[in-house]
């Protein structure tokens, strides 16, 4: 992967002639106008999931209800797809382009193409590295949730209700990306603060239900006393239950499984007693997506980063919530 700096962007785009002078065009975010209607980009990073096809949904019939064009793309989980999608969006003339980036550096060029070209940027979901590019400065803001917080309250489920089990798999979400990096970063340190757990294994699993069910199935052999998978995902989560019953355990019982995102299928398994908890990452990004827009072209002040409130399932209330879950 290319080494992508923050100075090496400002050199290329001084040398494209992007600086109007003295580096004021690259000061701020295109700003947006009000107007009645627009044409608006949304950079789906893959479809492969209940999550990203809720949140795909959310943000068609948002723009739908409020009768926006929208330019809608699927870079089907290849991030150079992506910032082929984000600069077409840009040579369509799209007023504002909501972009999901699969992973955190390889996007940073297609955020500044869209700055360069006078687009606002809003990063839905997942975020690109923080010293590449700056929200309020190259983006708008960030919408979505905290991956930190996701990780740290699976890992405090965990001190409280382990009833002795400790030892634990991590399946790891695509490398790279934002929600990866921050889930095991939240779990990781809170665990290792809890005391009493060893992580004896984690690698990624992309995302991905095969995927993780593969990888739950070598690690299991390898780590055959491990009585604990955290996914970052329901998607692996529901992969390693397949992986769990081939090993010929019960899932719940002989390992506890825990997952985030908070999917219908994900929330039954914990009414079934199959995933021990389940933190929710709410997909429905629509009415504040086009919110967020609106405000700004009204020219209201945007934080940086406008965080989304999630769930939390376990059996104390999965039942009551299942009709809830997406
Ligand atoms: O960025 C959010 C994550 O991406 C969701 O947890 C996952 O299911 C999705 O693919």
């Amino acid at each position: 992967m290319p080494a992508f700096s923050r100075r090496t962007f400002m050199l290329a785009a001084t040398a494209l002639g992007a600086m109007t002078f003295a580096g004021a065009a690259l000061a701020e975010v295109p700003a947006l106008a009000k107007k009645d209607t627009y044409k608006v980009g949304f950079a789906q990073t893959e479809s492969n999931n209940p999550w990203r096809i809720a949140q795909t949904n959310s943000m068609k019939a948002e723009a739908e209800k409020r009768g926006y064009q929208l330019v809608y793309t699927d870079a089907a989980g290849s991030a150079a797809k992506q910032v082929a999608d984000v600069n077409s969006m840009i040579a369509q003339g799209v007023d504002v382009i909501f972009l999901a980036p699969r992973e955190e550096k390889p996007l940073i060029p297609a955020v500044m193409a869209a700055k360069k070209a006078g687009i606002p940027v809003i990063l839905l979901d997942r975020s690109v590295d923080p010293s590449l590019a700056k929200a309020g400065e190259d983006y708008l803001t960030f919408i979505g949730s905290d991956f930190i917080q996701e990780g740290q309250r699976v890992a405090e489920w965990l001190a409280k209700n382990a009833n002795g089990k400790s030892k634990i798999i991590e399946l790891e979400g695509t490398t790279g990306s934002s929600p990866a990096n921050d889930r095991k970063k939240g779990f990781d340190e809170a665990i290792t603060a809890a005391g009493g757990f060893e992580i004896v294994a984690s690698q990624t699993g992309d995302f991905a239900r095969d995927k993780g069910r593969q990888v739950a199935e070598s690690l299991l052999q390898a780590h055959p006393d491990a009585d604990i998978i955290y996914a970052h995902n329901d998607e692996m989560a529901i992969g390693a239950i397949s992986a769990i019953e081939a090993a010929g355990k019960v899932p719940g019982k002989d390992i506890l499984v825990l997952s985030i995102d908070g999917g219908k299928e994900a929330v039954q398994a914990v009414v079934d007693g199959k995933i021990a908890a389940v933190v929710e990452c709410n997909p429905r990004f629509g009415p504040k997506a086009f919110d967020t827009m609106a405000a700004y072209a009204n020219g209201d002040k945007i934080e940086g980063k406008l965080v989304n409130d999630d769930k939390f399932y376990d059996s104390t209330n999965a039942a009551a919530e299942l009709a809830n879950a997406y």
